[in-house]
């Protein structure tokens, strides 16, 4: 048996796969972690090589010591990988001080996980703990429409939220505390790590000012859903007012609020 044929590397390629194939991955764009349980490990601990230096990450993420991570390769394509898994993407586990990795397994030719590994990471130790160790993926992509409309909304979480709630019916159920907006920063460095991370204890999703989207969920199902249902509302938004009237009905806050007790879930009133 390969690697690829275990069910967890099936998942995490299918996901980048299909990131690719929705038009979110230009080139190198957007990245990809999944924090692997242990049994996760133990399957692919025959394929590990051993004994790998250690790199400093440049931040200390304590409550993810020991932990494994599959990762994109910084500079590799998501268009690549379901063809190229150990060209592209990496196992890396992390240190018992929790500020060091080791790639192994992977990047055959070489290389290093996702620039923007500092703020994976961060924000898997902010997950972590704020949902009791369920969340174990961040995923980032380039999703065009999201982008699109940083440039012509508010950078403020209560207008992008209640325009993606707005957008199509069923958002408010998918995301129902909203989204967190950071205004343009530069990508890989430690400022965003650090800010989206603030953002992560009250949202799943936060909106990278005229660079993408970086989500946080469960489970690949979820997560690439999630992804999915804000850029599939922004674009049905920016469509909306690309008919050139403007907004001549919408779904009105009271409609949102019956929307959520339908479903049983909680909006965030601060954005009602
Ligand atoms: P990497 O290739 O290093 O993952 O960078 C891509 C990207 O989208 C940075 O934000
Ligand atoms: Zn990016």
């Amino acid at each position: 048996m390969s690697i690829a044929e275990l069910e967890v590397m099936k998942g995490y390629i299918r996901l980048c796969d299909d990131g690719f194939k929705m038009g979110w991955h230009e080139r190198n764009g957007g990245n990809f972690t999944y924090r692997m349980t242990a049994n996760e490990v133990d399957a692919c601990r025959p394929f590990f090589y051993p004994n790998r230096e250690w790199t400093s990450i440049g931040i200390t993420v304590g409550n993810l010591a020991g932990e494994y991570f599959i990762s994109t390769g910084s500079g590799k394509f998501m268009r690549n990988i379901a063809d190229n898994i150990d060209d592209t993407i990496c196992i890396v586990e992390i240190n018992r001080e929790g500020n060091a990795y080791r790639i192994v397994w992977g990047l055959v030719h070489g290389g290093v996980p996702t620039s923007e590994f500092p703020s994976h990471l961060l924000n898997h130790s902010v997950k972590k703990v704020t949902t009791n160790n369920l969340y174990r993926i961040i995923y980032h992509a380039h999703t065009p429409n999201v982008i699109a409309l940083t440039f012509v909304l508010p950078l403020t979480a209560r207008d992008f939220s209640r325009v993606l709630w707005k957008s199509m019916t069923e958002c408010p159920i998918v995301f129902p505390a909203g989204v967190g907006v950071v205004p343009w920063m530069i990508p890989g460095g430690t400022d965003i790590a650090i800010a989206s991370s603030e953002l992560m204890k009250e949202y799943d999703t936060i909106i990278w000012a005229h660079h993408g989207i970086f989500c946080s969920g469960p489970d690949f199902d979820t997560t690439f859903g999630l992804m999915h249902t804000i850029e599939k509302s922004a674009e049905i938004y920016i469509k909306a007012l690309s008919c050139g009237q403007g907004i001549r009905q919408t779904i009105t806050d009271d409609e949102l609020r019956q929307v959520a007790k339908a479903f049983g879930v909680t909006l965030n009133e601060k954005f009602l």
